[in-house]
């Protein structure tokens, strides 16, 4: 064995994230950091109360059950039937994780092997690419490219993506980085591409809640998609701790049988205090949930107007914490200067393609009080080419 080269070979194409490398960045140069989407304010106070008393209680600091407390499996099932009118069994249907991102990987590496490909859109979220390879899986993208201010696909390039030997769509709707809600019709499109060539639907859906214009709909709503997709939540986003990393999955039970066989090898299980909290939380009233989309909308308006008024080329995003705007130069020089010039960073999205479609597209996160955001801006006056 040579220690020169440790890493194994699926994963050398895998060095340290880009948000590890502008976090440092961030740090070195005394920048606001609008890299990394994690907000800076707290969540619901009576969310938080409830983890601290679990933790003082001492009823919830040891293993919780495999598959997740009973209490947070039922929360799950009851915020699937409220907002979605979809029914999943707690005990069989579904699955808590260490976050979404556990989700994704347990659901890649439990359902994919060696020579299946899997079809995702780009840009896509960094851990798919990174999962799909874990899984020995081959990853075919379909680009999402602006269109004025929808990001839209090819569908017949969709249509082409899928081989004999593809096994599953890897959908992320509202969608990171873009912001795209996908719409009714194109998730009716890859519903039906996915019946027609017999695929699992993996849809990763964290930004379910923060959605400002177009309507959120789960895939597995579609007629005969529940049976063949496994849908992600998490916590993280909707409740702002994305430290708490709590996710879960519902899916029907072969499904979330699979992807709990693998979990049970990676975490086994996680967030003992957390997941009471979380249970307590998804069943906050609906203006909690409309408070939350509100709040974020107008910092999304708060930096969008403002990187357009500094000359930028915004693409307005529909959802999540992020707005891309085209720098029309290479964005990763953008970004590494950006924290010397302006003390600001910023993510290039060009890590998040196969292609070069988003060479020079930039991500900032305003998922920060909107004075972060105004300062940030102030900054960055004199920035846009
Ligand atoms: C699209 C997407 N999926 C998953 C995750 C990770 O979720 P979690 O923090 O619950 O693991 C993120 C976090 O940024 C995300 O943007």
């Amino acid at each position: 064995m040579s220690v020169a080269q440790p890493l194994v070979a699926r994963m050398r194409d895998f060095g340290t994230t880009i948000f590890a490398e502008m976090s440092a960045l961030a740090v070195a140069t005394g920048s606001v950091n609008l890299g990394q989407g994690f907000p800076d304010t707290d969540g619901p106070a009576e969310m938080l109360q409830a983890a601290a008393d679990a933790i003082t209680s001492g009823t919830h600091n040891q293993y919780p059950p495999g598959p997740g407390t009973p209490e947070l499996r039922r929360a799950v099932a009851a915020h699937q039937q409220r907002f979605y009118e979809l029914e999943f069994d707690p005990d069989t249907e579904v699955l808590v994780t260490g976050g979404a991102t556990e989700a994704i990987a347990a659901a890649l590496l439990g359902l994919v092997g060696t020579g299946d490909e899997v079809v995702t859109f780009e840009p896509y979220y960094d851990s798919y690419a990174a999962c799909i390879a874990l899984a020995g899986a081959r990853r075919r993208v379909v680009t999402l490219r602006p269109d004025g201010q929808r990001w839209r696909f090819d569908p017949d390039l969709l249509r082409a993506a899928i081989t004999e030997q593809t096994k599953v769509i890897l959908l992320n709707t509202p969608h990171n980085p873009t912001g795209k809600v996908f719409d009714r019709d194109e998730l009716q499109l890859i519903a039906a591409l996915a019946i027609e060539h017999d695929l699992i639907v993996i849809t990763d859906e964290v930004y379910e809640h923060l959605v400002f214009d177009g309507e959120h709909v789960p895939i597995a709503t579609l007629p005969g998609m529940r049976e063949r997709t496994v849908t992600i939540g998490s916590a993280g986003k909707t409740f702002s701790v994305t430290g708490w990393k709590i996710g879960w999955v519902t899916a029907e039970p072969a499904l979330t049988t699979a992807v709990r066989t693998v979990k049970q090898f990676l975490t086994y299980v996680n967030g003992g205090p957390f997941q009471p909290a979380v249970a307590g939380a998804l069943a906050l009233p609906d203006p909690y949930y409309r408070g939350i989309a509100a709040q974020l909308q107008l910092q999304r308006d708060v930096m969008c107007d403002g990187l357009a008024d500094l000359g930028y080329d915004v693409i307005r995003p529909q959802a999540t914490y992020f707005a891309t705007v085209d720098v029309h130069s290479n964005a990763v020089e953008f970004c590494r200067a950006l924290p010397h010039d302006k003390r600001v960073v910023a993510i290039p999205s060009s890590v998040f393609h196969d292609s070069d479609a988003g060479d020079t597209h930039v991500r900032f996160a305003f998922c920060k009080r909107p004075e972060v955001l105004a300062e940030a801006l102030i900054r960055l006056k004199g920035s846009a080419q």
